[in-house]
């Protein structure tokens, strides 16, 4: 791709570059230059170049990219040289680690059209050993290259040195200069000033370093980068002298309001930097296990390996409720003191909704075990998040926070992953407009979705097009500022814990018939929650008990709540043999254990009104209907087209993948019931068309593999463990 690469300055990243390059093939020549003659010498030995010069005007000729890899502070006077000399169309880059200073010094010395030719930019790599003779043409892969080109840096230029990087299996990200240097300054240069400071600060008071024997792991962690290269850094900090002051002023401000709420005792502060701190932490080590997975393994996504066969047995307790999880942190967030919940579900949907009122200013402490402490802060307590929401997967945190967003004071953001992303989000901004919300949704009126804070919201009286509990939900959460008494109609009933959580934080809440009403003007009081088991999860095992003979399972403490109960209405009118134990009430939920034993299925028309009382169990409830004897014919349920997938034709491609009959129509399925075989699924990214694909398996006569499985872990983490507990052989594929 280029005839001549010049590598000026032959220490760990230039050697690295130039060996990756040349190794990479991309590259006529590549030629070094060092002031050290030992390191051109070994540069050459080793194969990190071609050949070396002495002489930066002689390296220089017949260059066609030249990349400076000198010291940051050097950097300065080499541009200086290089304006002296005719380059030609060489273009110039760099790997320096602060931006602003190189592209500053560049703009004196270099002529225009030598600017053209300059793109500045910065590799996020290194490591403990030093010079060429640690060159190692792997530094960079994976790892993430910053590109900050000038407003006049020529597409040709930025694209030769993006592509080079490429070559080396770099991770490019174009970034603006100043952005760069608050960025670095922020995640790299503070930390180490900390380091140095710290260690420096306890040594001096302890001249015999005598206090370092007391000193531990959490030392050893914090303090591991004083031991960085002292000139590289003292370089660093004079380059990057403005944003480095800029962090480390923000941090100190941060830092004084944490010295307070140590000397005055406050706890509540102190919590509030901590678990945040933590979960920030914990998403961090997160990307970098990601990362060492990926490098590890080269996966694209995570499969499941499903056997066939098997009986299930045993008794097991579901996963907390999805739904109630999410309307705990909302709710428990906008009560007056400290709602306690128990059996939260720690799956991403929940973690998600929990980690957006964490950026909106509230103290949640957990979750541990399910167990949750939320200092709620009042209906009108909630903070501006520091950036946007990032709901990732979770329908329901983006529906049901637009509701509560639009009628704050401030602005916010709400995003989410690529399924989400293309999730219809006008059923709840419509309403909410009519409200006198005002909100701005992508191109279709899919998500982003910007809402601008301070409007001052109306009740409405509105019939809802469609079965949907988010969208009543969102309604009623605006409702609670709005001007007005809010009424929402629903065309069917809908999954209701709203309007029971609601009720349970002491707000009054009017239900008649299909309408639901509440009027502003009261608050809530913090509550203790007890989430029950989710019968959505139950559903998978209620139909792979019922299809799997000889089985006998027990699921206990699971939600029965009359408006999630579709399910089993449906499997029993198949023939199913499902019995309800134990039966109690907790927080205002029904709650039960349910007995299920292996039964003949046989194939229904599905009667509509159950349709939204089952919305989530369809794809199981398929499964059950390919392994019933005769047809199954579902109508009315369009909505599922519009779910985490449309799981209406995914889940008729996975069925006939497996030799299923059946026929998708616009709102509904014809299956006819019969054998199965095993086959490649595709689930899509749904978490319930993995799990319902990893069912059928119990049914089929070989392995079925299921692709794209990752999502599983938003509703039900803990999916593999109890299916192997209970005698579902399903693994992810590469693990026993
Ligand atoms: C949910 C409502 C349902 C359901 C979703 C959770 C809720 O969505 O599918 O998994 O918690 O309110 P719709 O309101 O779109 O039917």
């Amino acid at each position: 791709m280029i005839g001549r690469l010049v590598v000026v300055g032959l220490g760990l990243i230039g050697g690295s570059f130039a060996k990756g390059v040349r190794e990479s093939g991309l590259c006529g020549e590549v030629v070094g230059l060092d002031l050290d003659p030992q390191s051109r010498k070994l540069a050459v030995e080793l194969g990190v170049v071609d050949r070396c010069e002495e002489d930066l005007a002689a390296a220089c000729q017949g260059a066609d990219v030249i990349q400076l890899a000198v010291p940051i502070l050097a950097m300065e006077k080499l541009l200086g040289m290089l304006a002296r000399l005719d380059l030609g169309d060489a273009i110039l880059t760099d790997v320096g680690s602060a931006k602003g200073n190189v592209v500053r010094a560049a703009r004196e010395v270099l002529a225009p059209r030598q600017l053209l030719n300059f793109v500045p930019g910065h590799p996020i790599a290194g490591s403990e050993q030093s010079g060429v003779e640690a060159s190692n043409a792997e530094l960079f892969r994976r790892h993430k290259v910053i590109l900050t080109p000038l407003d006049e840096t020529s597409p040709r230029a930025l694209s030769v040195v993006d592509a080079l990087w490429r070559a080396l299996g770099a991770d490019v990200e174009h970034m603006a200069i100043e952005r760069h240097d608050e960025v670095l300054a922020a995640t790299s240069h503070l930390p180490h000033l900390l380091a140095f400071g710290l260690v420096d600060s306890l040594a001096k008071r302890n001249e015999n370093l005598d206090i370092f024997r007391y000193a531990a792991g959490g030392f050893r962690d914090f303090t591991r980068i004083a031991g960085s290269d002292p000139v590289m850094w003292h370089d660093i900090f004079l380059a990057n002298r403005d944003a480095v002051l800029r962090t480390l002023d923000t941090f100190r401000s941060d830092l004084d309001v944490l010295r307070e709420a140590v000397a005055a005792g406050d706890g509540h502060h102190m919590l509030g930097v901590f678990t945040r701190a933590r979960v920030a932490r914990e998403h961090f080590g997160k990307i970098l296990a990601r990362r060492a997975y990926m490098d590890k393994r080269a996966v694209k996504g995570l499969n499941f390996l499903a056997q066939p066969g098997g009986r299930l047995s045993g008794s097991v307790r579901m996963p907390g409720d999805k739904s109630i999880s999410h309307r705990s942190i909302m709710l428990g967030s906008l009560a007056q003191g400290m709602t306690e919940v128990e059996g939260f579900l720690e799956g991403e949907d929940a973690l998600a909704t929990l980690q957006a009122f964490r950026d909106m200013g509230v103290v949640i402490e957990g979750p541990h075990h399910g167990r949750l402490v939320i200092h709620g802060v009042g209906l009108h307590g909630l903070q501006p998040a520091p950036g946007p929401l990032y709901v990732g997967n979770s329908g329901t945190s983006m529906r049901l926070l637009a509701g509560l967003l639009a009628a704050q004071r401030f602005d916010s953001q709400l995003t989410g992953d690529a399924s989400l992303s293309r999730r219809p989000m006008s059923r709840v901004t419509a309403p909410l407009q009519a409200m006198g919300a005002r909100i701005e949704a992508g191109a279709d009126g899919l998500p982003p979705l910007t809402l601008q804070g301070g409007q001052r919201l109306r009740a409405i009286d509105y019939t809802l097009p469609m079965a949907s509990a988010q969208v009543k939900s969102s309604l009623l959460l605006a409702g609670l500022y709005a001007e007005g008494e809010t009424r929402v109609t629903e065309p069917a009933p809908t999954r209701d814990h709203t309007e029971r959580m609601l009720q349970g934080f002491g707000y009054p809440v009017a239900v008649q018939g299909a309408t639901v009403a509440l009027a502003s003007g009261h608050g809530l009081a913090a509550t203790r929650i007890e989430v029950p088991g989710d019968i959505s999860s139950a559903a998978f095992f209620l139909v792979a008990a019922s299809i799997a003979e000889g089985s006998d399972l027990v699921l206990e403490h699971v939600g029965i709540n009359p408006t999630r109960t579709g399910v089993i209405d449906i499997l029993k009118l198949m023939g199913a043999d499902i019995s309800l134990h134990n039966l109690r009430e907790v927080g205002g939920e029904p709650v039960a254990d349910l007995q299920v034993r292996s039964a003949v299925l046989k194939g229904i028309e599905i009667p509509e009104a159950l349709v939204p009382l089952a919305i989530d169990e369809f794809p199981v409830l398929f499964v059950a209907a390919a392994c019933a004897q005769g047809r199954t014919v579902l109508r009315g349920a369009q909505e599922l087209r519009v779910k985490e997938s449309d799981r209406i034709q995914v889940m008729a491609d996975g069925l006939s993948a497996l030799g299923v009959t059946c026929q998708p129509t616009e709102d509904g399925i014809i299956i006819d019931g019969g054998a199965l075989r095993g086959g490649e699924i595709q689930a899509h990214g749904d978490h319930r068309i993995a799990m319902a694909f990893s069912v059928a398996a119990l049914r089929a006569s070989g392995p079925v593999r299921i692709l794209d499985c990752a999502n599983v872990a938003t509703s039900f983490p803990n999916f593999l463990a109890l299916c192997g507990q209970v005698g579902i052989r399903v693994t992810e594929e590469g693990k026993s």
